[in-house]
């Protein structure tokens, strides 16, 4: 069965071989071929190949679906009063992740399930097709593997993040927690995720702890990701270069060194300004990272403490306004950025051989995103060549 969209006022394909050669390869007035899930031909409508079924998009915009790359998507409980108290100007610490363990270690299986689909319902709703998932509000064995087992049920780019805060259980015994981490946990946890996290900041884990759990997750076939300069100039962008990490969190403080190094790698800095906004914090500066040639991305970091965020049009909308980004650099770290974050060549574009994940937006230019300020901007989302949306 082949599926032709068009009337397309401007697709983004973002492969610069195509269209107008910029980043994000526009091509104007254009369709789109999908065949088996995937996109098998773009260019100009006049040049469109024959297909058994038609859609007319109107004029409007399609670009590829987001690719949220950090989300902490299944967690339970409620952390209004911390909320609160920031807002009146109380310092974020990361202390609250405990009222987050609790209250997740104390939710049902499916409890946890139904919070988590909403959250992915909101997050289809507002155009992304593509998510990771955290684990770190379990902190046990069992918690963190049933955390992960439910991630799974929602998308295969799950994240191991026992190293996410030490546990009251733990209190005054760091390096029992550690072994714990890069022991049974790991053991328990590593079948069940792709990639590896840890929380290197200040008040968190240092950079040496960091090292010992990416390390050991690593050996056992995880791929290190990691949160790292959110609260503080700290060795976690650092660290991440040096261990070859997919993709650094946060980057709020970065010295020149730090961008010296990321612009030397291969990993990519994921900025998350809702995040920022959330705690009160400064923006990252993307100006200065994309000015260096560092791959930038952006994410929701959907969590319950500093960004109770499912938006990517709210999170692109506030990186245009607050960290230096043009309309088009955020858009394309919110699709390629993120594919590269998560190490995916199928998603994040819309050029043949790429997985058919695109949204029709309500607007003829990717521009009004920028502008969008949380409408949902979604007219049709379509994922591995279905419309869902
Ligand atoms: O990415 N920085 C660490 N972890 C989360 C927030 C955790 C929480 O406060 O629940 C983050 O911002
Ligand atoms: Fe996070």
């Amino acid at each position: 069965m082949k599926t032709l969209l068009t009337g397309i006022a401007e697709l983004i394909t973002n492969d610069p071989s195509l269209g107008d050669g910029s980043p994000l390869g526009i091509i104007r007035r254009a369709a789109l071929l999908i065949e088996n899930g995937h996109v098998v031909w773009v260019g100009a409508t006049a040049d469109a190949p024959d297909a058994d079924e038609r859609f007319d998009v109107g004029g409007r915009a399609v670009v590829p679906g987001f690719v949220d790359s950090h989300t902490h998507l299944v967690f339970a409980g409620d952390r209004s009063a911390e909320i609160a108290a920031r807002m009146a100007g109380e310092r974020y610490t990361g202390g609250g992740i405990m009222t987050t363990v609790a209250a997740t270690r104390a939710a049902s299986a499916e409890e946890l399930r139904a919070l988590a689909r909403a959250r992915t319902r909101e997050m289809t709703a507002s155009g992304t097709t593509t998510i990771e998932a955290k684990s770190g509000y379990g902190l046990t064995v069992t918690d963190e593997a049933r955390i992960l087992r439910i991630s799974g049920e929602f998308t295969s780019e799950t994240t191991f993040l026992g190293a996410h805060a030490v546990p009251p259980e733990f209190a005054g015994n760091r390096a029992g927690y550690i072994r714990l981490v890069t022991g049974d946990m790991l053991r328990a946890c590593a079948p069940l995720a792709r990639w590896i996290d840890v929380f290197c900041d200040e008040g968190a884990f240092t950079g040496d702890e960091a090292r010992e759990v990416l390390r050991a997750g690593i050996a056992a076939g995880l791929v290190p990701r990691l949160h790292g300069n959110q609260l503080g100039h700290g060795p976690g962008v650092r660290l991440a270069v040096e261990l070859g990490a997919a993709s650094v969190d946060h980057c709020t403080y970065l010295t020149d060194e730090d961008v010296a190094a990321l612009a030397g790698s291969d990993t990519v800095a994921t900025l998350l300004p809702t995040a920022d906004r959330g705690t009160l914090s400064p923006y990252p500066d993307a100006r200065r990272l994309i000015d260096a040639g560092v791959t930038v991305a952006l994410a929701t970091d959907c969590n319950p403490g500093t960004s109770p965020v499912t938006s990517m049009p709210v999170v692109i909308a506030l990186a245009v306004r607050e960290t230096g980004m043009t309309p088009s650099e955020a858009l394309h770290a919110a699709t390629a950025g993120g594919a590269r974050a998560l190490r995916r060549a199928d998603v994040g574009r819309l050029s043949p051989g790429a997985r058919a994940d695109l949204v029709v937006l309500d607007a003829p230019s990717h521009v009004h995103l920028a502008d969008s300020a949380g409408s949902p901007m979604v007219s049709e989302l379509w994922r591995h060549g279905r419309r869902r949306v």
